[in-house]
């Protein structure tokens, strides 16, 4: 059986987010909520793990595609290709922008992990990101900006959607002697049914 404190969520602060000096603000919110860390590294990204990460299928290029088309003709700006094409350059711009500089690679651990983080770090698009949230209180972007610039939207970090795209993601990103299988001492209190022992 899978147990539910088992569950894993990959994140990546990304570059913005190194170059920003908010790897231990944004480690800390993390392991405030009791979720452990299991695997750390900080590493540059390659171009192939990028695309092999962002696996986005014709409908998810062709819908994004069309929301960058919309922008640019309310921005008087031409349109030069099919919308699909506006679509996979999101990735493209996305992948150069990993890229650019290290990124630091984390498996966190706990129950309804990947929930909890996706809680933490907001909606995809910080200016609509609630307050409180990691994205919506350390920064700005916008689709907008960053589509009419032709760049990814720099919204500080990547944190897995689903329990299954996490196992998908740490595969890509981490070896298995990479995450270390131990135990908090403040999962007796987090979990366990027995808390006998806790007074002296
Ligand atoms: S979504 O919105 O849930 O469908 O998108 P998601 O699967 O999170 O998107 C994958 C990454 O693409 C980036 N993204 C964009 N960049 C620029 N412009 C637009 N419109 C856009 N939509 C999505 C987004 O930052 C996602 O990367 P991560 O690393 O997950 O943040």
């Amino acid at each position: 059986m899978n147990l539910p404190q088992k569950e894993r969520s990959f994140v990546a602060i990304k570059p913005d987010g190194v170059q920003r000096s908010l790897i231990g603000e944004i480690i800390k919110r993390f392991e405030r909520t009791g979720l452990k860390l299991i695997g750390l590294k900080m590493m540059m990204a390659t171009e192939e793990k990028c695309w092999v990460h962002y696996n986005k299928d014709e409908k998810w290029y062709e819908e994004k595609g069309n929301t960058v088309v919309k922008n640019r003709t309310a921005a008087g700006l031409p349109v030069e290709k099919a919308a699909v094409e506006y679509g996979r350059d999101i990735i493209g711009a996305l992948v150069k922008f990993m890229t650019c500089s290290p990124i630091v690679a984390m498996v966190w651990e706990g129950n309804q992990a990947v929930g909890i983080v996706k809680k933490l770090v907001g909606g995809t698009e910080p200016t609509t990101s609630d307050v409180g949230t990691l994205r919506g209180d350390l920064t700005l972007d916008s689709y907008e900006l960053a589509n009419l610039a032709s760049r990814a939207v720099r919204n500080l970090i990547h944190c897995s959607d689903k329990p299954e795209e996490a196992l998908r993601e740490i595969e890509i990103w981490f070896n298995q002697n990479e995450l270390i299988n131990y135990r908090l001492v403040q999962e007796q209190i987090l979990y366990d049914v027995n808390i006998d022992g806790l007074l002296e």
